[in-house]
């Protein structure tokens, strides 16, 4: 089945052909928008936003795509539910959403919140990031980004995922969808911070070639380094967050040592993890990152609402 007029959940749902048609309708709605502001395709239709954790890049980019598409947008943020397992009130919010909009993008602390509210009603849910679960378009955004650098073909991909790779979600979304690809990854954490058991399985039974390493020289290796930013709100121990929140950090100097074709990606917002002196280096993309998210969320929109392309 394909991916239209579906929920998207986890990036485990996407086919190699999904994600080439995703990766050219991206690719054609960046093209249609250089000459034109809005492309008037979803008139009538309402996207509804429900973040209840932070957000900026991700709701916005999602408000933008829904509105360079011609559709509106209705959206609440910051709300606290206590917990699902009282899932009334999450229930509720949700009922009232299918009845205002044709489809929304969720943001939960819980992971799988995106999963259960996909369940409750019957539009199209985006997950946009549950707790330490998954981010999927937030890895679709990634994968066009390293598209367009040409480095899905060829065997040219090595990717260094650096930082917090236990609850990074974005990294748990994107090695899923790279794993369709000929790829070489490296994961560089503190063990503490390590790749999840799931997505250790997950690897293997893809045969993907990967390791893991404490050591920050790793990155030499690479062409694309993917760095994360120690995700605080996960931690239940603050102590802990301090120990870890400088173990990286990604300057001019070390990029200099690395592969001339090396890109740093960071699926933002970055803390001391990517050093200010890298931001006006060629091999800085991160903004670059963020702005194609657009593109891609309006694919996505398109799709899940299965209106075609003009
Ligand atoms: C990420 C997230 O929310 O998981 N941000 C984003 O959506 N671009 C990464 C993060 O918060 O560290």
């Amino acid at each position: 089945m394909s991916w239209r007029k579906q929920s998207i959940l986890s990036a485990q749902q996407f086919t190699p052909t999904d994600l080439a048609e995703i990766l050219e309708m991206s690719r054609a709605l960046e093209a249609m928008l250089r000459t034109r502001r809005n492309l008037k395709l979803l008139d009538d239709y309402i996207l509804a936003t429900l973040f209840f954790e932070p957000s900026t890049r991700t709701r916005l980019s999602f408000e933008a795509a829904m509105h360079r598409l011609g559709g509106r947008v209705i959206s609440t943020t910051g709300v606290q539910f206590s917990s699902l397992a009282k899932g009334e009130t999450l229930f509720d919010t949700l009922k009232m959403v299918e009845s205002y909009s044709d489809i929304c993008a969720i943001r939960h602390s819980v992971e799988g919140a995106s999963t259960l509210a996909a369940r409750s009603i019957k539009i199209p849910v985006i997950n946009a990031g549950d707790g330490a679960g998954e981010h999927p378009t937030q890895g679709l955004l990634d994968l066009y980004t390293i598209h367009k650098r040409g480095y899905l073909t060829n065997d040219k991909l090595s990717i260094a995922f650096v930082g917090d790779i236990r609850y990074g979600r974005t990294i748990h979304s994107l090695l899923q969808l790279l794993s369709h690809y000929k790829v070489q990854m490296t994961f560089i954490s503190p063990p503490e911070l390590a790749l999840p058991d799931k997505y250790r399985r997950l690897l293997d039974a893809a045969h993907v070639a990967w390791q893991e390493t404490t050591d920050i020289a790793a990155l030499r290796e690479a062409n694309v380094g993917y760095v994360t930013r120690i995700q605080e709100e996960r931690f239940t121990d603050r102590a802990e967050y301090e120990r870890f929140k400088d173990a990286y950090i990604i300057d001019l100097e070390l990029v200099n040592s690395c592969r001339k074709d090396l890109i740093v990606m960071h699926p933002l917002p970055r803390l001391s993890e990517v050093a200010t002196d890298l931001d006006n280096h060629p091999a800085a993309v991160y903004f670059e990152q963020a702005h194609n998210g657009l593109y891609v969320r309006m694919a996505l929109i398109l799709g899940l609402l299965d209106v075609p392309l003009p």
